[in-house]
């Protein structure tokens, strides 16, 4: 068979395809910006026959209906990351989340400890030697199909295709259902004053030269609004958004100082608009891994003059960062957090910053506290963090003793809460501020 005869001999409909998921199987989705959303709606709509299927993923961006009210019987999720319609599931026990660092999740589907049965991914159409480019999400999706028992991929018009190594040949599906739906897009977050004022902090410790790592959402679009005046910066990045495309056409992002692949914008995963999908569209510029290579601090550290920037729910006296946990409520994951502040924290002359508001809820909570909330997970540990920004400045931990610590935290925290924090840290710490 030639490759065109190979290509048609698997395709069917989505409503074929999840005939072949089986009751008691594993299934791992492609996720965030790349969910496979027309063969999950099928699988969904065929539940009568299935009992106890697991489905396995990270940031949900679709409806995830499988963990809606009354999918018990037939589905139970299985979040490496909680997201929005995710969240309830997991505290009113329809769904359970498994703690796992992003740079190891591959690992899971690897050693073992998630044999992984049936893979759903959405991929670019086949370029004419048969390989598919994972598009916007490579991330923990490829090495899933790749130790997946039965592979089913959306083949999608509308999916760029990425560059590195971002492919599967069409020899390693089981099943193609050809799709033509949008690609997911994030939706752009509004950045208040507050944001602008941790934007420029956070900015101000960015050098020429350097390759940042950027998180989602308002606080790492606020930096980039920052860089437009720095030379040559690089990517090396979990994931990257809209605000990288401006500094590229700005030419603030050249890449040229990079120490590890040099001149290329590195991701594991995109999520952002129409504009940042075509902007990677067959881009040598920009190189696709998965995400035990993109994430593994060891590779990360290997660029120098690594800046990560990650936020957090909560930071205490003693630095320790809470970034995925309201109390006993897990809101998200600890993603690629702490490979970033490792890499960094090894990256010669690079910089692990923690970038916040300082204040949650409308500025009733001070997110700068003496305890953790009982029952929140710590995210990335006091060893690790080093520098902490709020909109009222910076301040920097390592080499610093627990006193040391508290005082340069609450420094930055709202004045608000100044006087509080104060009075525990003398009960804390017996001495004066
Ligand atoms: N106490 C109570 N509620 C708090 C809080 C606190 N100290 N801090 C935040 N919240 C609430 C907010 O009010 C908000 O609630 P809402 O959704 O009902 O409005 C929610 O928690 C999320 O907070 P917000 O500040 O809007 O979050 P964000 O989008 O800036 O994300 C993290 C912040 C920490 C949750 C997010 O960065 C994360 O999940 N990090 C871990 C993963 C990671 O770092 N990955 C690497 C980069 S991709």
């Amino acid at each position: 068979m030639n490759l065109q005869e190979i290509y048609e001999s698997k395709v069917v409909t989505a409503e074929q395809a999840v005939k072949k998921i089986k009751s008691g199987n594993r299934v791992v989705t492609g996720h965030a910006c790349g969910e496979p959303t027309d063969v999950i709606a099928a699988m969904v709509a065929n539940c009568e026959e299935y009992t106890n299927v697991e489905i396995v993923h990270m940031v949900p961006m679709g409806k995830a209906e499988f963990a809606n009210k009354g999918m018990e019987k037939h589905f139970t999720h299985n979040a490496i990351f909680a997201g929005g319609p995710t969240r309830e599931a997991i505290v009113e026990g329809r769904a359970d989340f498994t703690p796992c660092y992003f740079s190891e999740v591959p690992e899971l589907f690897k050693k073992g400890y998630l044999p992984v049965d049936v893979a759903i991914v959405q991929l670019s159409p086949p370029d004419k030697n048969g390989n598919c480019s994972f598009g916007v999400s490579n991330d923990y999706t490829k090495p899933a199909a790749k130790f997946a028992k039965i592979v089913i991929a959306e083949i999608n018009e509308k999916m760029p295709k990425t560059m590195g190594d971002s492919f599967i040949n069409i020899s390693e599906i089981d099943y193609i259902v050809e799709v033509n739906h949008p690609i997911i897009e994030l939706k752009q977050p509004k950045i208040s004053e507050i944001e602008k004022a941790i934007g420029e902090n956070c900015a101000s410790l960015v050098e020429d030269g350097s390759t940042l790592q950027l998180g989602i959402g308002a606080i790492p679009d606020a930096v980039l609004l920052f860089l437009k005046d720095k030379k040559d910066l690089g990517i090396h990045s979990e994931m990257i958004s809209d605000g990288v495309v401006d500094l590229v056409e700005a030419g603030v992002i050249t890449g040229k100082n990079k120490t590890l692949h040099n001149g290329k914008i590195v991701v594991t995963f995109l999520m952002g608009s129409k504009r940042l999908y075509d902007f990677v569209d067959n881009n040598p510029m920009v190189e696709m891994y998965s995400v035990d290579y993109v994430n593994n601090p060891d590779i990360i550290a290997q660029n120098n003059k690594m800046v990560c920037i990650n936020s957090a729910v909560q930071i205490d006296f003693m630095g320790q960062v809470n970034a995925e946990c309201i109390g006993q409520t897990q809101i998200s994951g600890v993603g690629g957090q702490v490979d970033f502040v490792r890499g960094a924290n090894k990256s010669k002359d690079g910089i692990a910053i923690m970038a916040m508001p300082s204040t949650a809820c409308k500025g009733k909570i001070s997110k700068i506290v003496p305890i953790l909330d009982e029952g929140s997970a710590v995210t990335t540990g006091r060893n690790d963090v080093n520098y902490v920004i709020t909109e009222y400045g910076i301040a920097q931990l390592k080499g610093k003793t627990l006193k040391q610590r508290a005082r340069a935290l609450i420094n930055i925290a709202h004045p608000d809460f100044r006087n509080e924090l104060i009075i525990e840290f003398k009960k804390r710490f017996k001495c004066e501020f």
